[in-house]
């Protein structure tokens, strides 16, 4: 069995991180979002992984090397743009071969890994496994539509959902999806959707078999999902603090700290995670954050935010809360008059006063 993991598109949703780095490589709980992909492969027991990327992108090959680390052998497949998720197959032929594979959408995060789901595919048999997953908010995934325990179609982003099932970014398949997205056309958005690979194999006459997610599942499209994939994750972090480590600071929860943090006068609580040579004086970090590692944080208070690495946000009398903020990001306050905003952003950057 082989993987095959995206790492390419523009995300667009997630500007303007994305103007300076590859989306999969922003840190979710300070672990690149990539490599929970990566990880769930080698857990599953795959060795030979295809990621896509951009084509001139070297910064994912640049993060994760040859895969060695991870016990795995990386093979970086470019596209020239992104034309779709089933153009993403297809450009994949020659590397896959005649072997199964698990497609994975390497924006995509989920407790519990993928084995189970390799499991279920090579005992049923079938030419194709989804993976499914109740949602609120089905228009904005391909929706599977079920009659009892068979999927009768597929359509990509339907303004009118036939159910609440959302098809997610995990998909195993033997070679007959190469007859699916080489026969498809182009949707109206240019793109060669996976969910008309899906649609096609229905209509031939390929057997689709279906698990669905039952614990959480995380399409990282949108900041507001990146900071759920965070929290999601810091839930299950475990503490490495002892109660003498920063005797003027108060921790609770579960924390994990790492080495050579400064850290005085301040009130860390769990879950919340940070990195190596971190500054902390004088705040206040609360549940589901994820501070980077040489980020600084003085007289200043946040929670449920990912700051990354090299950040600084000093002397704020507001609680900074729900916020995503890029590398080496300083926000401060400024003593003396005039009493006004100053801003330098980048562009499409967002800010909210309230
Ligand atoms: O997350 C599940 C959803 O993923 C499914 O329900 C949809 O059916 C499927 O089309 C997909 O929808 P998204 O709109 O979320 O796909 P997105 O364009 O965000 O791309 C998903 C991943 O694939 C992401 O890692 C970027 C990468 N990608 C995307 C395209 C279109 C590529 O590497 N190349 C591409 O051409």
């Amino acid at each position: 069995m082989k993987a095959l993991i995206t790492a390419g598109g523009h995300g667009t949703r997630l500007r303007p991180i994305t103007h300076t780095q590859n989306k999969h490589l922003i840190p979710i709980a300070n672990k690149l979002m990539l490599q929970y992909a990566l990880e769930y492969s080698a857990e599953a027991g795959i060795q030979d992984v295809g990621v896509i990327i951009n084509a001139g992108d070297t910064s994912i090959e640049r993060a994760f090397g040859s895969g060695e680390s991870l016990g795995l052998r990386i093979t970086y497949i470019p596209q020239s743009a992104p034309k779709g998720l089933a153009h993403v197959v297809k450009i994949a032929e020659s590397f896959i071969g005649d072997e199964p594979f698990i497609f994975y959408l390497g924006d995509n995060i989920l407790v519990g890994g993928v084995q189970r789901f390799v499991d279920e595919f090579q005992s049923q048999k079938t030419n194709c496994h989804l993976v499914l997953s109740k949602v609120p908010d089905p228009n904005r995934f391909g929706v599977a539509e079920l009659d009892g325990n068979r999927i009768i179609s597929i359509e990509e982003k339907p303004s009118k959902p036939k159910s609440d099932f959302a098809v997610t970014g995990i998909y195993l398949y033997d070679s007959s999806i190469f007859k699916a997205v080489n026969s498809i056309q182009p949707s109206t958005r240019g793109e060669l959707e996976i969910s008309d690979a899906h649609q096609y194999l229905l209509e031939k006459g390929f057997s689709v078999s279906f698990s669905e997610i039952t614990g959480w599942w995380k399409d990282t499209g949108k900041p507001e999902d990146l900071l759920e994939a965070n929290r999601l994750v810091l839930d299950s972090l475990k503490n490495s603090v002892q109660p003498a480590d920063f005797p003027t600071t108060t921790v609770s929860g579960r924390v994990s700290i790492g080495k050579q943090c400064a850290i005085e006068n301040s009130i860390i609580r769990g879950p919340a995670i940070i990195g190596e040579s971190v500054t902390i004086k004088n705040a206040y970090i609360g549940p589901y954050t994820s501070i980077g590692n040489q980020c600084e944080i003085q007289n200043s208070e946040i929670e449920y935010s990912v700051l990354m690495e090299g950040g600084c946000i000093r002397d704020l009398n507001q609680r900074v809360s729900g916020s995503l903020f890029g590398q080496n990001v300083l926000v401060k306050r400024r003593q003396g008059k005039p009493n006004n905003l100053r801003f330098m952003l980048g562009d499409q950057s967002h800010i909210e006063l309230i």
